[in-house]
């Protein structure tokens, strides 16, 4: 094992990524579609479901409760649509019971260990929504909020912007928190996620997207022909808890290397404690990239639909999720059983557990400091 060694990352993510085309001479406010419709209540507030579609394919269903991407629908080889994340149909699925299908996760994506935490001398106690960690923000995190919603129509894109104002002492983080999530359409095939907050009191934030996504469309199957590749050396090996034990593991030679593109299934039910401990893949690799660089750093590819999905993040890690907790007992869109291994998540973030491991990068915001972070899920058909 190595030791963990600080690296700076640029949040500023902005400036990363390259400006989208337009297709034709049309503006995208033009050619790129924004439906509404209303999808229930909750909280005493109405939701909207809002689908945004582009020429190219591409359509996403997302609503404002929990920032829910509920549908994602990208042409297979054959041009033939497929929706490729798990989700419901209707609002009520999301309010009885979810994974945290498609959601916005916050304010800290990932576990914190024994539920609390530490900042300038004073502890915060969470709620251990997870044995006896705190995980995904808690009982009620922003999955499970509605947020202020508004369709922004550009040259090149449809924005829809969501903000939520987390208050001081909600689920026992510190700070009223304003929270900003922008979802990204463009003329390109691919969904990009802006996050932006700002705090009135120091505190912490880690926030992620938490799709489930099955690239055959057909969730019936499992991923497990996925083939993946993770432009990363190392990954954060976890406890019997799933919280990372503070040092970096090389991947080489493990079932745990995913440099090159390798069949998710080939090694997952190896006999190997780290893989037990996750009951498959369910853990952090670490992006040792320099800051600005805007290459793709995973890459997913399904050969039987050719579908391939490539994340782009100013991020320095990913939970890799094989949906292990996933075993039939949810029925999803269209009635279908969502099984062991049914789909994946790519959730891009800062490391778990990180405001108690101090050699970790910070997670910490404080007064007058932005944050921000992007992440990018491009589509393409390779044949
Ligand atoms: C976690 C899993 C968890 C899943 C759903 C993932 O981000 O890593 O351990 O079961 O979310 O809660």
């Amino acid at each position: 094992m190595k030791k963990f060694q600080p690296f700076i990352f640029c949040l500023l993510a902005a400036p990363l990524f390259t400006a989208c085309s337009t297709s034709g001479q049309k503006e995208a406010s033009e050619v790129i579609t924004v439906q509404e419709e209303p999808f229930g209540e909750a909280d005493g507030k109405k939701v909207t479901l809002f689908t945004i579609s582009n020429q190219q394919g591409l359509s996403v269903k997302i609503t404002n409760y929990g920032g829910i991407i509920t549908s994602l629908i990208v042409p297979d080889k054959t041009g033939k649509p497929g929706d490729v994340v798990l989700g419901y149909d209707n609002l009520q699925g999301y309010l009885d019971k979810s994974p945290y299908f498609g959601s916005i996760i916050g304010r800290y994506g990932n576990r914190i260990a024994g539920g609390q935490f530490s900042l300038n001398d004073k502890t915060y106690v969470l709620a251990k929504n997870n044995n006896t960690n705190h995980l995904h923000g808690g009982v009620k995190g922003f999955d499970k909020v509605v947020w202020e919603a508004e369709v922004v129509r550009e040259e090149k894109a449809v924005k829809l912007v969501l903000k939520y104002l987390s208050p001081d002492g909600e689920e026992g983080y510190p700070g009223n928190l304003q929270v900003e999530v922008t979802y990204i359409i463009d003329e390109r095939n691919q969904v990009r996620i802006d996050y932006r907050a700002t705090t009135d009191a120091p505190t912490i934030v880690n926030l992620t997207n938490h799709s489930y996504f099955n690239l055959i469309g057909d969730p019936a199957q499992t991923i497990l022909d996925h083939e993946l590749m993770i432009k990363s050396d190392y990954f954060l090996p976890v406890d019997s808890t799933l919280i990372p034990m503070g040092e970096l593991m090389k991947v080489t030679g493990t079932p745990f290397d995913f440099s090159e593109f390798r069949r998710i299934g080939d090694s997952i039910d190896v006999e190997q404690t780290q893989i037990l401990r996750g009951g498959g893949y369910d853990h952090c690799w670490v992006f040792t990239r320099s800051s600005n660089d805007p290459e793709n750093l995973v890459s997913l590819f399904d050969p039987s639909s050719g579908r391939l999905m490539e994340v782009i993040t100013t991020e320095p890690g990913m939970q890799f999720y094989t949906g292990n907790f996933l075993d039939g007992t949810i029925t999803g869109k269209g009635g279908v059983a969502y099984k062991f291994r049914s789909a994946l998540c790519l959730e891009t973030q800062h490391y778990p557990d990180s405001p108690n491991q101090p050699d970790f990068p910070s997670v910490t915001l404080n007064p007058g400091e932005e944050y921000l972070s992007s992440t990018i899920y491009r589509f393409s058909i390779e044949p």
